[in-house]
């Protein structure tokens, strides 16, 4: 099957003992967590609750100590219980960790200087260091993700059954896209009790923009597991394609199976996002509608340096929110780029132009929100929610 944004590792010396220890290693989620996940997303639907998905672009390798994803933890609870205390709504959390190691690209290559090398791929493919050699795809990588990815797993895992503080039903569950079709095609298992094929690599897979072509590799993946699965939908989406997409989603139209994910630009949404919204709902999928904010709109500065503004990551959220709603759906929540430190790479809040913006921008990928960019979003979300709330 036909699949963007691969790596070509094949004949690398590496490749067959790296897939072959992909194959035998335990799961890294269990079943009865993809099925718990399930039913909340479900209940999700009826009870009018909310999700809050959250982390970084590209998680690093580097950060998959105790002490960072302590950190992550800390900003997704943080987040998580204003969200609620804001709205009165029940909030499921979702994190980008575990295994947000792989990026797509819209270029396959950037300039150094005089010098042509591949892109930064994500840590599952190759390094962030810009030289030829670490720049080349090196499959080894994958078990890396899996040993890192566990360590995260392992933490999340603790923390939900933590002190009770808020349901375990709540999470925070794991979530990434399933990009790597040989990482994701290798920890595919059955689940013992219902004997169902799950993907044992996270909760919540989604397939990005670059990759939703539905007869392409990654929905067809997606689509022979019974996790919840997650899609954006950018701008160039139109109604047949979604409909297409949600049929291979959701053949059977399952409470708590699909996500859906516009990340449309603040603008582009007023027009491409309501027919979307109709025909899914006319076509009688439950789907769960989350609010990517931040991809549709990143911008460059005079020096070249990625960023998203505040303002506009606000205003695409509202309007999808007023969108989702006019057609009688359920504005479930945000999916959102967000670090754990104090992060200066989108403007707004304590950022206040782009000229600060260097001050401390450590991002392998896409500009995050700090924790308090992301308290702003979150607070003028639940202002317009039309529920009591405190
Ligand atoms: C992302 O979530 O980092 C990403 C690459 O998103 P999209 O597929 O929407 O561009
Ligand atoms: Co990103």
């Amino acid at each position: 099957m036909p699949a963007a944004q691969q790596p070509d590792w094949r004949k690398h010396a590496a490749y067959d003992e790296a897939c072959q220890g992909l194959a035998s290693a335990p799961p890294l989620v269990t079943a009865a967590e993809v099925r718990g996940l399930r039913r909340s997303l479900s209940a999700l639907l009826t009870t009018d609750a909310l999700l809050l998905q959250l982390g970084d672009c590209a998680e690093s390798f580097y950060e998959c100590t105790p002490w960072h994803i302590s950190e992550k933890l800390r900003v997704i609870d943080e987040l998580g219980d204003r969200f609620s205390e804001l709205t009165g709504r029940r909030v499921i959390r979702v994190g980008r960790m575990g295994g947000q190691f792989a990026k797509p690209r819209s270029q396959p290559t950037e300039r150094h200087g005089a010098l042509i090398i591949p892109s930064f791929q994500g840590h599952m493919i190759n390094s962030e260091i810009a030289t030829p050699m670490t720049r080349q795809p090196n499959p080894e990588r994958m078990l890396w993700a899996y040993d890192a990815g566990d360590r995260v797993q392992r933490a999340m895992r603790t923390h939900r059954r933590g002190d009770g503080r808020t349901p375990e039903t709540e999470g925070p569950w794991s979530s990434h896209e399933a990009l790597v079709i040989d990482y994701e095609s290798r920890l595919i298992r059955r689940d013992p009790d219902t004997d169902e094929l799950y993907l044992a690599s996270t909760h919540l897979p989604w397939v990005g923009e670059r990759t939703r072509q539905p007869a392409d590799a990654h929905v067809a993946l997606l689509s022979a597991v019974v996790n919840p699965v997650g899609c954006k939908i950018g701008p160039t989406a139109n109604p047949d394609d979604i409909a297409r997409l949600c049929a291979a989603l959701d053949p059977r139209r399952e409470p708590g199976r699909l996500v859906l994910i516009p990340r449309m630009g603040r603008d582009r949404i007023q027009e491409i996002l309501p027919p979307l919204v109709r025909r899914v709902a006319n076509a009688g999928h439950p789907v769960v509608w989350l609010s990517d904010p931040m991809h549709g709109n990143t911008v460059k500065t005079r020096l070249g340096l990625k960023t998203r503004h505040l303002d506009d990551v606000i205003t695409e959220a509202l309007r999808f929110r007023d969108i989702v709603e006019e057609s009688r759906q359920h504005a479930a929540g945000l999916h959102l780029e967000v670090a754990a430190d104090e992060v200066t790479e989108c403007v707004g809040g304590s950022v206040g132009s782009e000229d600060e913006l260097p001050r401390h921008y450590t991002s392998l990928c896409d500009p995050r929100l700090n924790a308090g960019q992301a308290l702003e979003l979150v607070e003028a979300w639940a202002k317009g929610t039309a529920t009591g709330g405190s």
